[in-house]
């Protein structure tokens, strides 16, 4: 099958790559780009696990092909410390422990930072709605919200 040349920013670096046409985003992503914080959970579309920043918006690289990156803007969480929320949840995800194994944690943050970029006074249900597409099994959620809301009110 012929392949494609296609380029794109990923955490602000210019990449070029010659991908097949059926190649998944999130595998070239860590298998050929050495990116790792997206992780393989469901593979289908369920979990959140594999998400990344596409244009400033959230997306399941699991469901993407690499194709559909050409011409787009990037942001894995490797990168995303440039974005002045980013950097607020993650430190207080660590002082507050809110995680436990961390599988969920990379989805976690790249969706709490969509929401608070869009609104940065999102009551408890913007944020369990923003979230709501990223699994967590081990939390419960309670640590994360609180997490968030914690961020919110730079407590
Ligand atoms: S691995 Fe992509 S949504 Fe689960
Ligand atoms: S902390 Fe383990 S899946 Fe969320």
């Amino acid at each position: 099958m012929k392949k494609h040349n296609i380029e794109f920013s990923l955490n602000g670096e210019k990449v070029a790559l010659e991908v097949e046409p059926s190649d998944v985003l999130l595998d070239v992503l860590r298998g050929r780009l050495g990116i790792k914080s997206p992780k393989v959970g469901c593979d289908r579309g369920d979990c959140g696990t594999c998400t990344i920043l596409m244009n400033g918006k959230t997306m399941r690289s699991c469901l993407a092909l690499a194709v559909e990156a050409d011409g787009a803007d990037l942001v894995t969480l490797e990168g995303a410390n440039s974005r002045k929320w980013t950097q607020k949840l993650q430190k207080k995800f660590h002082e507050k422990n809110a995680f436990q194994c961390g599988f969920c944690a990379p989805g976690i943050i790249l969706s709490a930072t969509e929401l608070l970029e869009k609104n940065s006074k999102p009551t408890a249900h913007d944020i369990k709605e923003a979230i709501a597409g990223n699994l967590c099994r081990c939390t419960g959620y309670e640590p994360i919200v609180a997490a968030i809301e914690e961020t919110v009110k730079g407590k």
